[in-house]
C-alpha cells in the first residue's frame, strides 16, 4: 500500500495555465456549485489560509471545535503545532503548498466532527505533507484514518516522499447529522494532517446505478458505498485546477497514462462551443473544459486506420472501480461519422458508441459509469481503449475520449484501503461485515445480524465507550501484534512476584485476595514514567506498556484512565475474576495498581507476541508442525480450564490468533479473557451484545445470541485451520468462496483434499495421520451446531494424538528437542480426555489457585 503510483499526487509544479485558448465566445468560468456544507480546514495554521480560487482555509484555532482528541489519554501534549516556511520553488504550486505549511500532529486517536446540514455526498479531501518536525519524525508516522464506525479511509498510511504533496479525494454520501474523521495512530506512532476539505457535492454527481463490463448488466447500489477518486484526467487537454472546475476537483492530463502516444492526435475547440444535453451531463460532472479537449486516432483520415487508443492506470488489486468516461464529439463534421467501442481491461463496455445519435447534435456532453469488478484486475492495471468498430462501414474509421475517472469503490468491509476483516479495525463497518459473514450464513442470518447490529448502534459510541472500564478490557483492536517480539529472554514471572507492599496503598478497595497491589510510582519506574518508547499495544481505551520491575520481571501494563464510579466497580469485578484464573496456558495477571484514581493492570510479558504474528504478515521464520501442535494443544488447555477448571465456566468469547500469545519458550497462552463471561455472573456483568471477531465467530451464536464453552470450541476451529492454512480468517481480497477460511477450508475438507491449502512453508513435513487427526478435530470444531462441536478436553485429546502421530514418525530432531518445552515432554494420557482429572494431571504441575488457594500464598506474599 501507498506506492506512490497507487495515489493521487498533485504535482502543482510546472503548473501555471498560461496560454490555453478559449475562445471569444466562452463562459469562460462555470456556474459554480455552493454547497450547504463547505468545510475547510487549514490544519495547524495561525490564520485563515485564502487560495486563488477564492476559497479560504480556517485557521486551526477557528476550527478547533471541530477537533476532539482524547484527552483522556495521559500525554498532556496531544498535539503539536508545525510551523515551518515550506520551500515553495514554484508560485503555482501555492494552493497545496499555502495549506501544508502547517500540521497538526495527533499523537492520539483524534476526531474531527462537522455538523451536516444537507446530506447526500460529500467530498473529504485531505492533504498530507510531511513537514520537519524535532520531536515527532512525520515520514515515518503511521495511522488510519475513519469515519466513524462506517468506512475505512487510510489504513496505516504513510508519507514517506517529500518531494510532493500527497492529496486524498473521497466521496461518500454521508446520511447522518454529525460527520467524523477519526484519526487514528498505530502503536508508537502518531496521525497527521495538513487540510481538510468536507464540501458537499451534488446529487447528480453520481447516481445509484452503472454499466456493468463486460456489457449488459447493470450493477445498482453505489449509494451504499464510498468511493476514492484515484485518477481524473482531462484527455487531451492540460490540467484543470480547482479554481476552473465547478466543483474545486482538479484533472490532470492525461499523456502520463497513455500507453500508445503515438497513435494519438489531441484536438480541442472553444467551450463555449460546448453544449449540456437536457437530462445526462451538466456542468457538476464535468466543466465545459473537459469536453473541450479530446484524444483522436492519428491520422484518421486513412481508410485503413485500425487499433485502440489505450490508457493504463495502476491501481490497488483486490478493489472494485467506478470508471467514469467522458465523451463530447468534436471532431466530426456531421452525425453518425464515427462508431467507436469502449473496452475496460478488455471487455467491452460499449459496442458501436455514436456519440451524436444519442442526442442528435455535436459537440454535446455526454458520459458513462462502468463498475469494474475486482475479480476483472489481473495485475493492478486498469486499462481503457477506445477503437473504431470494424463491423460498422460507414463514416471514419475514428475514436475518441475527452475524460476519465477511475474512483475506487470500498470493498465489502467497508473499506477503501487495506484487508480489515483479520485485524479487526474498529473502523470496520457492521454493515459491510454482515455482507461478508452473510454469504455463509444465509438470509435467516442475515436478519439476525441486523437485530445485532440495530442493538449495536445502541450501545455508547466510541467516545462514551472509553468511560467503561469493562470495555477497555476488551482486546486490543488496532494492532495485529499487541507484543513485541523480543529477542531478549526473560524470566518467567513469579505469579505474585517476590515482594510486598500492600502497606500505605490508599486505593478504592482492599487487596483481598487481588495479586500484587503496585504503587504508582513502581511502575512509573518499570516503564520509564510511561515513555512512549515503551508502549508495546494502544487499545481504544488504553496503552500497554512493556516495563521491568525492580526484580528484573518484564511485565506488560495495562492502562486505562480514571473514570466514573462504574468503572471502578467493574475494575475491581475484573479483577477479582482474572485473580482466580492461574493456569500455565493462560497469560497471568501479576498485579494492579489503583493509586491516584489509576486503573493498572500489570500482566506477565509474552516475549514471542501474538501466534498470528507467526503464521503470516510479518517476516518471522515458520514454526514447524510440531511447535504448531504444541502451541495449539497449550492454548487448548487454556481453554479446557476456563471451560471446565475454574470456579466457574467461562467462556473467552475472543479466542483467535492474536490472542493466543506466545513467551520465550513458545509456550501458548491464552489472553484476554478479561472479557470473558462467567456462566453465572450474568448480572451487572460484562453487557450481552455480541462480541468476538469477524472470521472466529460462531454462527449459532449470531443466530440464537446465547453463550455456550461451544461457542469458543468453533472459533479454536477456526484458529486451526489458521494455524495449518496460514492465511487470514478473512480475506476479502479473495474471489467470494475464499474469502472466510472456514468455509474454504471445509470445502477442500469435503473434496478430501485438505492437503491442497497447508501452508506451503510446512507442507512436505506432516504426517499423514497427524494431519488427519488434526483435521478431523477442527472440522468437528467447526460443525454447524454446538451440540455436534465436541468440548475443548476432546478436541485436546485428538491434538495430542496428532502430535504423537507426528513425532512417531519423524528423526528425531535434535534443532527442535534442544528447547525445553514443557509440553512436548508430556504424552496424551490414554485416558478419557473429556473428564477434568484427565486434565488435571498435565495441570497439576501449574499454580492453579481457587480461592482458599490463593489466600494462602497472599498470606506468603505478605511475610
Ligand atoms: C510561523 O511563525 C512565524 C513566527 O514564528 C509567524 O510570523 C507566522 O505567521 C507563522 N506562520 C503560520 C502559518 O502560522
Ligand atoms: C530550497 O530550495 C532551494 C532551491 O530550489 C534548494 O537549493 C534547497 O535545497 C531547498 N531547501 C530545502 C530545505 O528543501
Ligand atoms: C444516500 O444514501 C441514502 C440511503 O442510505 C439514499 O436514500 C440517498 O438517496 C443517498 N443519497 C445520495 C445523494 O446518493
Ligand atoms: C524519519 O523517518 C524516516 C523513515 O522512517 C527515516 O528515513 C528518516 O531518516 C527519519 N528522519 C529523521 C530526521 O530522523
Ligand atoms: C497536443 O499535441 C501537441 C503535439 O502533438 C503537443 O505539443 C501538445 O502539448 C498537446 N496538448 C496537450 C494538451 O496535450
Ligand atoms: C480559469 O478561470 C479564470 C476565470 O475564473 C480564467 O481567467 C482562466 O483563464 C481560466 N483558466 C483556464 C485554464 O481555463
Ligand atoms: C454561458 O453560460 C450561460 C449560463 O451559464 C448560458 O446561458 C450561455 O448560453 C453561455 N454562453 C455560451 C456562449 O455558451
Ligand atoms: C481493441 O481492444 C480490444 C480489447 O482489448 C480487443 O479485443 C480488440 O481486438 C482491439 N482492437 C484492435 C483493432 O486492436
Ligand atoms: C465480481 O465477480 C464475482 C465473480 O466473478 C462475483 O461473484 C461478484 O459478485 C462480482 N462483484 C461485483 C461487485 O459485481
Ligand atoms: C498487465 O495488464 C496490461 C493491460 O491489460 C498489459 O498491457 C500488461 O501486459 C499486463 N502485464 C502483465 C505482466 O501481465
Amino acid at each position: 500500500m501507498g506506492e506512490e503510483n497507487h495515489t493521487l499526487l498533485i504535482l502543482f509544479l510546472l503548473l501555471l495555465l498560461s496560454n490555453f485558448n478559449f475562445g471569444k465566445s466562452s463562459n469562460s468560468s462555470e456556474v459554480a456549485f455552493t454547497p450547504p456544507d463547505n468545510y475547510l480546514i487549514d490544519c495547524g495554521s495561525s490564520q485563515d489560509t485564502k487560495l486563488d480560487d477564492g476559497r479560504i482555509f480556517k485557521s486551526d484555532s477557528s476550527s478547533r471545535s471541530y477537533l476532539e482528541t482524547n484527552v483522556e489519554v495521559e500525554v498532556s501534549v496531544d498535539s503539536i503545532l508545525v510551523n515551518t516556511t515550506s520551500n515553495s520553488s514554484s508560485p503555482s504550486s501555492a494552493s497545496a503548498l499555502l495549506l501544508c505549511r502547517s500540521a497538526r500532529i495527533l499523537t492520539s486517536d483524534s476526531k474531527y466532527s462537522v455538523h451536516i446540514s444537507s446530506p447526500g455526498w460529500h467530498w473529504v479531501r485531505l492533504y498530507f505533507y510531511p513537514l520537519p518536525h524535532l520531536k515527532y519524525n512525520l515520514t515515518s508516522a503511521v495511522f488510519s484514518v475513519t469515519t466513524g464506525d462506517e468506512f475505512v479511509l487510510l489504513h496505516e498510511f504513510s508519507v514517506r516522499e517529500t518531494t510532493s504533496v500527497v492529496f486524498k479525494e473521497y466521496l461518500l454520501n454521508v446520511t447522518s447529522e454529525t460527520f467524523s474523521l477519526i484519526f487514528k495512530p498505530n502503536q508508537q506512532s502518531y496521525a497527521f494532517i495538513n487540510a481538510i476539505e468536507i464540501v458537499s457535492a451534488p446529487d447528480s454527481l453520481l447516481s445509484d446505478s452503472a454499466s456493468t463490463v463486460p456489457q449488459g448488466g447493470t450493477f445498482s447500489g453505489l449509494f451504499n458505498y464510498a468511493f476514492e477518486v484515484f485518477y481524473r484526467l482531462n484527455v487531451g487537454g492540460p490540467i484543470i485546477t480547482p479554481k476552473n472546475d465547478t466543483l474545486s476537483r482538479t484533472w490532470l492530463p492525461d499523456t502520463e497514462y497513455n500507453a500508445f502516444p503515438q497513435g494519438v492526435q489531441n484536438v480541442s475547440v472553444s467551450p463555449g462551443a460546448i453544449k449540456y444535453p437536457q437530462h445526462g451531463a451538466n456542468t457538476y460532472i464535468a466543466p465545459r473544459l473537459v469536453y473541450a479537449s479530446a484524444d483522436q486516432m492519428a491520422d484518421s483520415d486513412t481508410e485503413s486506420q485500425n487499433f485502440n487508443l489505450t490508457w493504463e492506470m495502476s491501481v490497488d488489486p483486490g478493489f472494485s472501480y467506478l470508471i467514469r468516461t467522458h465523451f463530447c464529439d468534436i471532431v466530426s463534421k456531421s452525425l453518425n461519422d464515427i462508431y467507436f467501442n469502449v473496452y475496460i481491461n478488455g471487455l467491452i463496455g460499449v459496442s458501436s458508441l455514436d456519440l451524436s445519435s444519442i442526442n442528435n447534435a455535436l459537440s454535446t456532453a455526454y458520459y458513462m459509469d462502468f463498475v469494474l469488478n475486482a475479480s476483472s484486475i489481473q495485475n493492478g492495471t486498469v486499462a481503457v481503449q477506445v477503437g473504431p468498430t470494424t463491423t460498422v462501414q460507414s463514416g471514419q474509421p475514428n475514436a475518441i475520449l475527452n475524460g476519465l475517472e477511475v474512483i475506487k469503490i470500498s470493498n465489502k468491509l467497508g473499506s477503501l484501503d487495506g484487508l480489515l476483516g483479520a485485524k479487526g479495525s474498529q473502523g470496520m463497518s457492521i454493515m459491510k461485515i454482515v455482507a461478508v459473514v452473510g454469504l455463509g450464513m444465509g438470509l435467516t442470518a442475515m436478519v439476525l445480524l441486523a437485530m445485532v447490529f440495530i442493538r449495536w448502534q445502541k450501545r455508547p459510541n466510541d467516545w462514551q465507550k472509553r468511560k467503561s472500564f469493562s470495555s477497555w478490557l476488551l482486546p486490543l483492536h488496532t494492532n495485529q501484534s499487541t507484543f513485541l517480539s523480543s529477542k531478549s529472554s526473560s524470566r518467567r514471572s513469579s505469579i505474585f512476584g517476590s515482594r510486598k507492599s500492600k502497606s500505605g496503598h490508599s486505593g478504592y478497595f482492599n487487596n483481598q485476595g487481588l495479586g500484587r497491589y503496585f504503587t504508582f510510582s513502581e511502575l512509573q519506574n518499570a516503564t520509564l514514567n510511561f515513555d512512549e518508547k515503551t508502549v508495546i499495544g494502544v487499545g481504544g481505551f488504553g496503552k500497554v506498556y512493556f516495563g521491568e520491575l525492580e526484580d528484573g520481571t518484564k511485565t506488560a501494563i495495562k492502562r486505562g484512565n480514571p473514570s466514573s464510579q462504574q468503572g471502578i466497580n467493574e475494575f475491581q469485578t475484573e479483577i477479582q475474576m482474572l485473580s482466580k484464573l492461574r493456569h500455565r496456558h493462560l497469560v497471568s495477571l501479576i498485579g494492579f495498581s489503583d493509586e491516584r484514581s489509576e486503573m493498572i493492570l500489570v500482566y506477565e510479558y509474552m516475549a514471542n507476541g501474538p501466534l498470528r504474528d507467526h503464521l503470516y504478515g510479518s517476516n518471522q521464520p515458520p514454526l514447524s508442525w510440531k511447535q504448531r501442535l504444541e502451541i495449539c494443544i497449550g492454548a487448548a488447555r487454556g481453554l479446557h480450564y476456563l471451560h471446565t477448571g475454574a470456579a466457574q465456566g467461562i467462556i473467552h468469547r475472543d479466542v483467535k490468533t492474536t490472542n493466543i500469545l506466545l513467551d520465550e519458550n513458545f509456550v501458548a497462552k491464552v489472553s484476554d479473557f478479561g472479557l470473558s463471561k462467567a456462566a453465572s455472573m450474568e448480572q451487572g456483568y460484562v453487557s450481552t451484545a455480541v462480541k468476538g471477531s469477524f472470521g472466529y465467530l460462531d454462527p449459532e451464536y449470531f443466530r440464537k445470541q446465547q453463550l455456550t464453552e461451544k461457542s469458543d470450541v468453533y472459533s479454536f476451529g477456526v484458529v486451526l485451520f489458521e494455524v495449518l492454512c496460514a492465511r487470514p480468517v478473512i480475506n476479502p481480497a479473495l474471489p467470494r468462496d475464499q474469502v472466510n477460511l472456514a468455509e474454504w477450508a471445509m470445502q477442500w475438507y469435503r473434496k478430501g483434499m485438505i492437503d491442497k491449502i497447508i501452508d506451503p512453508q510446512i507442507a512436505g513435513t506432516i504426517n499423514p495421520g497427524s494431519l488427519k487427526k488434526y483435521v478431523e478435530a477442527a472440522e468437528k470444531c467447526l460443525a454447524e451446531y454446538g451440540v455436534d462441536r465436541p468440548g475443548m478436553g476432546d478436541v485436546l485429546w485428538n491434538l495430542e494424538y496428532a502430535l504423537q502421530l507426528q513425532e512417531a514418525s519423524s528423526q528425531p530432531d535434535i534443532s527442535e528437542d534442544k528447547s525445553t518445552n514443557l509440553i512436548a515432554l508430556k504424552k496424551p494420557s490414554r485416558r478419557a480426555p473429556e473428564g477434568e482429572s484427565a486434565v488435571s494431571i498435565s495441570d497439576d504441575s501449574e499454580v492453579t489457585l481457587d480461592s482458599p488457594m490463593f489466600s494462602e500464598l497472599g498470606n506468603f506474599q505478605g511475610r
